[in-house]
């Protein structure tokens, strides 16, 4: 079983991102598990506190999570034209200590999906997390590509994905990335 661990960058209830999440479960393909995780714990960096008592436990955990799975799923939202600070914030803590990195992100199959009720569907987001993944020594797959604009209209007032389009273009990225992952 190929473990993809999707971690949304919103959690606010009524989040397109987390709704993205939650229809990547459900369209994951067979032999393929996609677990969400969440970053609602995380507080924010603080580099007195992290020599002070290290990472915090809500990081530690997750950095675990992240080194068990197959691959990693950022599901991100896109504030001002570039990632979004929760998520950024969140990465930067897992990130810590850098002698960590190799463990938790080295060349760990990494996938970018997102939506916005904007046109451009995060396409500017995904773009600016791309440095963030290569610094971290990430392997990215770049075979398909998710930007669900309009997401007003993508998912229903319960977060259900309806757009029958982005349903099969999801599905193909999960698909694809799964394979990616699986072959590592
Ligand atoms: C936004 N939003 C936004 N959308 C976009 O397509 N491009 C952008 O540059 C921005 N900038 C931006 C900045 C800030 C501070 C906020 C709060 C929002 C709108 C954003 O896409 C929208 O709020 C989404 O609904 C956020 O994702 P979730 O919470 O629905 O997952």
């Amino acid at each position: 079983m190929t473990t993809i661990l999707a971690i949304p960058g919103s959690w606010r209830s009524g989040s397109y991102n987390l709704a993205l999440a939650r229809a990547a479960q459900a369209l994951a393909p067979a032999g393929c598990t996609v677990e969400l995780a969440s970053i609602a714990a995380i507080p924010i960096y603080d580099g007195d506190s992290e020599a002070a008592q290290g990472v915090p436990a809500p990081v530690a955990g997750l950095k675990d999570r992240i080194a068990a799975a197959d691959a990693l799923l950022l599901v991100t939202p896109e504030y001002n034209n570039s990632v979004p600070g929760p998520l950024k914030n969140a990465i930067d803590w897992l990130s810590r200590p850098a002698s960590d990195l190799a463990r938790v992100f080295g060349d760990k199959p990494t996938g970018l999906i997102g939506a916005s009720p904007g046109p451009g569907g995060t396409r500017l987001a995904q773009a600016a997390w791309l440095p963030v993944l290569r610094l971290l020594g990430t392997r990215p797959w770049f075979g398909k590509s998710v930007y669900v604009a309009d997401a007003g209209k993508a998912f229903d007032a319960g977060g259900v994905l309806v757009d029958e389009r982005v349903r099969q273009v999801l599905g193909a990225y999960l698909q694809g990335f799964a394979a990616f992952a699986a072959a590592r």
